[in-house]
């Protein structure tokens, strides 16, 4: 059951695809203060608090004060309060169990017990906002109940769930090339490679700089014919330049975000000055969106959209300021107070929230600033792509996702979460986020694997490819001055085998991706959303259920040789090493589990199945028509997996979900060109 409530005049968000009708009176639970802006309280006692998406901390985000304000920051300690999106979906589980979704591109408050231990606090500076209350009969039910009102996640093509490798550094297509050969020679599987600002000219955007990559296309398709796609970033800014088409066209037209005074807005990104278009205005978007097909012509079938927050990495204003300031710091002394102030004047320009006060919208007809919709942006950028893939290319599925997002954005692609480091703790917080994601819509996600920023090492890279395994995005993307590509580091085998383990596992993490989006349900789940009363499963942090029957328990900590894991009941432990999977029935409770480096363990829920094929170099070498099933299983089981042709869109067709049955030691299905091989184990 979801009601609606309004208060003021909310800007559209476009986030809900209901019209649902409007209630006079207030939620049932909590209070409202609408005096000053917005404040909503609630008292809480034992209860957990789920939700907000991409943000730092953990599954339960009680403890902590959060603002929904999209930023893009490299350094996201856990001291911070913002990351790149802003998703106002929270659930409450404890006396009284309900979920919340502010509506609203302003910046809001999250406080969950940070202020006062037991006070949810939620406060914004105007009062409008479109609030939605959400009852259900458990938390999975409230998940679906939102994500129906939110509407259908992203899906992308079937190649996406493979193995991806990108960097920010591929100068050339000797690069480019390089990466597949050591593939190749390490017979490491791999889908796609990334290809960051260096591919264009002069970071403008649909460009290809043709020094560096003399033939585009025959690289395009000569990766093709291997079996790999590649993926070009797209970037918010366009970079001023007499004869450069889109800016030229985006001027003449109106396209970019206005000053005050009607002036074209200038920000300095990658490319030096930049305009940014005006996605919150429609015929921009469509105008942006149309600008893809350079890419898609040249054969590309995959995107990400970066710096949308957007970044800002000066202004004109900003920079004339900070000079100006810098004169007068060179006629005075600088003291304890002026020397900090003059240390931090270059330093402040980066994301300077001045600089979001002084650009415009023209959202139908109506200038608004873009402090107002600032959390919009990257949602708009992204459907701009969305939209225009719809009209360009409408029978194929483009991968799509982006850094900065809004819900609703969800419909139109999926998202990475940012700009992490090689740390340990980014590797657990990647862990906890993507249940979060997954409640607010975002499926297709992942981290940058190994850690964006800082040098990594092998074995931070192997326990986080051991997690990335699972996440429907799996690519390792750096910065940093040591590379990162599997090929890099000694003894590569163990690499390949865990990458290999991905591509076994290909039909049931497919078949279960396509099931959460179709029926509006998580893919990543706490525990707590499977064992709601189970006392010590609903506050487990560290492990995650992935799909209906699984559970992943992912080793996150240095030099350790295992971890320690919970079961909230019997289950079948799956030790993969070198290629051989080993199962073992282990009984409800705690257990210490030893995971050595080359090593991954999953668990499997009793009277679940796991489809599973052989390893392939990349996903259309995957041998999809010869499964095994693995499981537990003590009863008659039976499993829907999803198969489809992986490109075209005709997702609800009916023979895509194929009814499997095991009674005794057959298998029963309704499809005829699968082999079914049972694998499964009956008791302790
Ligand atoms: C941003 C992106 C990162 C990319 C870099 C250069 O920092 O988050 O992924 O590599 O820009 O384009």
């Amino acid at each position: 059951m979801i009601k609606r409530f309004i208060y003021g005049n909310p800007f559209n968000t476009e986030a809900v695809i209901k019209e649902l009708p409007i209630e006079n009176d207030t939620p049932k639970y909590g209070k409202l203060d609408l005096s000053e802006g917005f404040t909503y309280t609630y008292d809480m006692k034992d209860d957990i608090v789920f939700g907000l998406g991409e943000n730092i901390r953990g599954i339960n985000k009680r403890g902590y004060r959060y603002v929904s304000n999209c930023t893009d920051d490299a350094v996201h300690t856990e001291d911070k309060v913002s990351l790149y999106g802003a998703h106002n979906f929270i659930i409450i589980l404890g006396e009284k169990t309900f979920g919340l979704f502010f509506d609203t591109p302003q910046k809001i408050a999250f406080d969950i017990g940070y202020t006062r231990q037991n006070e949810l606090k939620v406060t914004m500076p105007e009062k409008d906002v479109n609030l939605y209350y959400i009852e259900g009969n458990s938390l999975n039910d409230i998940v679906k109940e939102f994500r129906q009102l939110i509407g259908r996640s992203y899906i992308p093509p079937y190649w996406a769930f493979g193995y991806q490798q990108s960097r920010w550094g591929y100068r050339n297509e000797e690069d480019v090339r390089k990466v597949l050969d050591e593939y190749r020679k390490n017979e490491i599987p791999l889908d796609a490679i990334y290809l960051d600002i260096d591919y264009m000219k002069d970071y403008k955007d649909f460009t290809v700089d043709t020094d560096k990559f003399p033939d585009f296309e025959k690289l395009v398709s000569d990766m093709k014919k291997e079996g790999i796609r590649l993926v070009p970033i797209i970037d918010a800014g366009v970079k001023i330049e007499d004869g450069y088409n889109v800016y030229e066209e985006g001027v003449a037209k109106n396209y970019f975000c206005k000053r005050e005074d009607g002036t074209d807005f200038v920000a300095g990104v990658w490319p030096g000055r930049t305009h940014f278009p005006d996605f919150l205005n429609e015929d921009a978007r469509e105008w942006f969106g149309e600008q893809y097909k350079f890419l898609l012509d040249k054969g590309i079938e995959g995107f990400w959209n970066d710096m949308n927050e957007p970044a800002i990495f000066y202004s004109d204003e900003g920079l004339s300021e900070a000079f100006s300031k810098i004169e007068e710091y060179k006629e005075d002394k600088l003291d304890v107070n002026s020397y900090f102030e003059f240390q931090n004047l270059v330093k402040g320009l980066l994301n300077n929230p001045d600089d979001y006060k002084r650009f415009y919208h023209n959202v139908d007809g109506e200038m608004i600033c873009h402090d107002k919709l600032h959390n919009l942006y990257g949602y708009n950028m992204t459907r701009a792509a969305g939209e225009a893939f719809e009209r360009l290319v409408p029978e194929k599925r483009i991968l799509m996702f982006s850094r900065s997002s809004y819900i609703g954005m969800h419909r139109y692609g999926g998202i990475w979460t940012g700009d992490n480091n090689s740390w340990w703790s980014h590797l657990l917080l990647n862990i906890k986020m993507m249940p979060s994601l997954n409640m607010c819509g975002f499926l297709y996600s992942g981290a940058d694997i190994g850690g964006f920023g800082c040098n990594t090492t092998r074995d931070l890279v192997l326990r986080w490819l051991a997690f990335g395994i699972f996440t429907p995005l799996m690519r390792n993307h750096s910065c940093s001055i040591r590379p990162q590509e599997c090929y890099q580091f000694e003894q590569t085998v163990d690499f390949k085998n865990i990458i290999d383990l991905r591509y076994r596992l290909i039909p049931y993490i497919y078949s279960e991706y396509m099931k959460a989006v179709l029926n509006d349900e998580m893919y990543f789940r706490p525990l707590a959303f499977d064992y709601p009363s189970d006392s010590f499963a609903i506050h487990v942090e560290d492990q995650l259920m992935v799909g209906e029957g699984m559970m992943v328990t992912p080793v996150y900590e240095q030099n350790a040789i295992g971890r320690y894991v919970y079961l909230p009941e019997d289950m079948l432990k799956v030790k993969v090493k070198g290629g051989k999977l080993t199962e073992e029935i282990l009984q409800k409770g705690h257990h210490h589990i030893d995971i050595s480096l080359d090593e991954v363990v999953f668990f499997i829920k009793k009277n679940h199945l796991i489809p599973i094929c052989e390893p392939a170099l990349n996903t259309e070498k995957l041998d999809t028509n010869n499964l095994t099933l693995i499981g537990y299983v003590d009863d008659s089981v039976s499993y829907k997996l999803y198969h489809d042709d992986g490109m075209s869109k005709d997702y609800d067709r009916k023979d895509n979900m194929i009814n499997i049955q095991v009674e005794n030691d057959t298998v029963i299905s309704d499809c005829d060109n699968i082999n079914f091989n049972l694998k499964i184990k009956r008791e302790i």
